[in-house]
């Protein structure tokens, strides 16, 4: 009787979520593109909050109702052959098959009219392979029998549905979900394969699988590096509408309170393009874009083609040395999760020093907490892939990002879900008035950028700096728990041998 209660509220639940989406197909629309981050949801994104809010429960509900409602052996064949749906529709976007539909529009194509098309097609993005008709239409079969398109069985047409037309390409390919399709289907894909033995925790299993860890895979596959970077780019473009709708009142109101808009400073930010997405969104705000050293020519190039030299610049940085650039707030998108304990300490404790007492940081990458079935799903495949991929990375809950936080002198302020799978984690100096001691006393390795708001000479800086350092002894840096617990961790580990 219970259980029945129960499914009755469930199902109660998931109608009331479902209407209210179904109610505002544009709501619905940006609802699931901020939670798989495809396509950038429209700018106007006036949803009211309880509306998303109940449509996130019953896509958390209908997630578990699905899973829940399937028999075991169902559920193991589904796990089994997951990797086969993958690897089709990997196959079907480098064909081109998707944009063969895209073409056809509302007409459909057969098989027969589908290869025809591709033949005649000229190469675009994904170089296009030569196909087989009669291995092609099992392919199409398979693939609208997992409604990645729909077929009309009585015409034997293929017509692109809403699935698919996410697998379809544009020319610079920012939006589409191929880039990030091919990335997991091969590189990371060959890593999953070595998922046993990664667990040995000696080397990461991408490194196993690919015989090289992911830096260096990509400076000997620059075409696959080329892939990587369109992926993160599609990743990027989602992110600032999200950022405007659950951040954007904090930088409103940081203008109000200093009469001067925000200064951003990228930590990690590649080439610019999370930075240049921002400032578009918030037209009066400057940013500072702190990556390598090799990235900058690209940087620079970037910049100008999306005519921001005015208002972003490029600072060639490396966040496991002190920095020295003062900025209003401090982005770290999807920068922590990449690192262990010891380097999130780290780099945090090296943004911690040269941040003003005003100053905020801001953490972009999942928070493991959530009652949402989907959502936790989401979020622990993104910790599998830091796994596979780094070993080193993983995403953090909240008390882990307490921890990683008191440890650099800084605490927890904010946590701002970003709609499904990515957070705001925000932080502030503990003591806003006193430095954190880090075990480095070199001079800084970057400029302070011409926007700072920093009215000391850097020289009277560093020298306060380190006078503060050698005052207060570097046991501080050890005796913090993160660092501690990595540490204890981390003298069981056997050495690295061969992989
Ligand atoms: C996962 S990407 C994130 C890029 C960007 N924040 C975004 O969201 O698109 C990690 C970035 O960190 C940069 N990076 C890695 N090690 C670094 C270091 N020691 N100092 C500065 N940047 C570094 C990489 O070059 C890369 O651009």
């Amino acid at each position: 009787m219970k259980g029945l209660l129960a499914l009755g509220l469930v199902v109660l639940v998931v109608a009331v979520g479902l209407q209210a989406l179904v109610q505002q197909p544009s709501l619905g629309q940006q609802a699931t593109n901020a939670l798989l981050s495809l396509k950038a949801p429209p700018p106007e994104l006036h949803a009211p909050g309880w509306a998303l809010k109940i449509g996130e429960i019953a896509l958390g509900l209908m997630d578990w109702l699905t899973v829940a409602a399937k028999p075991a052996p169902l559920r193991a064949f589904e796990a089994m052959f997951g990797f086969g749906l993958t690897q089709a529709l990997a196959a079907m976007a480098r064909l081109e098959v998707f944009d063969g539909l895209a073409e056809a529009g509302a007409n459909g194509a057969t098989c027969g009219e589908l290869i025809g098309w591709l033949r005649n097609r000229k190469p675009s993005q994904i170089r296009r392979q030569p196909v087989n008709a009669q291995l092609l239409c099992r392919l199409l079969d398979f693939a609208a029998a997992n409604q990645f398109m729909n077929k009309d069985q009585a015409t034997g047409k293929f017509y692109l549905n809403d699935f698919s037309v996410l697998f379809t390409q544009n020319d610079d390919n920012v939006g589409s979900l191929v880039p990030m399709l091919l990335y997991h289907a091969d590189e990371v894909n060959y890593g999953w394969t070595r998922l046993s033995e990664g667990m040995r925790q000696v080397y990461p299993a991408f490194e196993l699988a690919n015989g090289e860890n992911l830096e260096n895979y990509y400076n000997m596959n620059p075409e696959k590096r080329g892939n990587f970077d369109l992926a993160q780019r599609s990743i990027s473009a989602d992110f600032a509408p999200k950022m405007l709708a659950k951040y954007g009142d904090e930088f409103k109101q940081f203008a109000q309170v200093h009469g001067r808009s925000v200064h951003i400073c990228d930590i990690g930010g590649g080439i610019g393009s999370v930075a240049e997405g921002l400032l578009r969104e918030f037209p009066d705000a400057t940013a500072t874009v702190i990556d390598l050293a090799h990235k900058e020519t690209q940087a620079n190039n970037y910049i100008e083609q999306v005519q921001l030299k005015d208002r972003i610049r490029f600072v060639a940085g490396d966040f496991s040395k002190p920095l020295s650039v003062e900025c209003d707030y401090y982005l770290l998108n999807h920068i922590i999760h990449d690192w262990n304990d010891t380097m999130a300490v780290n780099i945090l404790s090296h943004v911690r020093t040269s941040m003003p007492s005003h100053a905020k940081i801001l953490l972009v990458e999942p928070v493991l907490e959530t009652r949402n079935a989907y959502f936790e799903r989401l979020k622990r495949f993104v910790d599998m892939q830091l796994l596979v991929v780094f070993q080193r990375g993983k995403a953090r809950s909240t008390r882990e990002f307490t921890s990683l936080l008191s440890s650099s002198n800084l605490e927890l302020s904010r946590h701002v879900p970003l709609c499904g799978l990515f957070d705001i984690v925000e932080a502030v100096p503990v003591d806003a008035t006193s430095k954190v001691i880090t075990p480095e006393t070199a001079a800084p390795v970057v400029e302070t950028p011409a926007a700072s708001t920093s009215s000391k000479p850097r020289k009277q800086k560093q020298r306060e700096q380190k006078q503060q350092q050698e005052a207060e002894a570097a046991e501080t840096h050890k005796a913090t728990p993160a660092v501690a617990a990595e540490e204890a961790a981390s003298s069981e580990t056997p050495a690295p041998a061969s992989p």
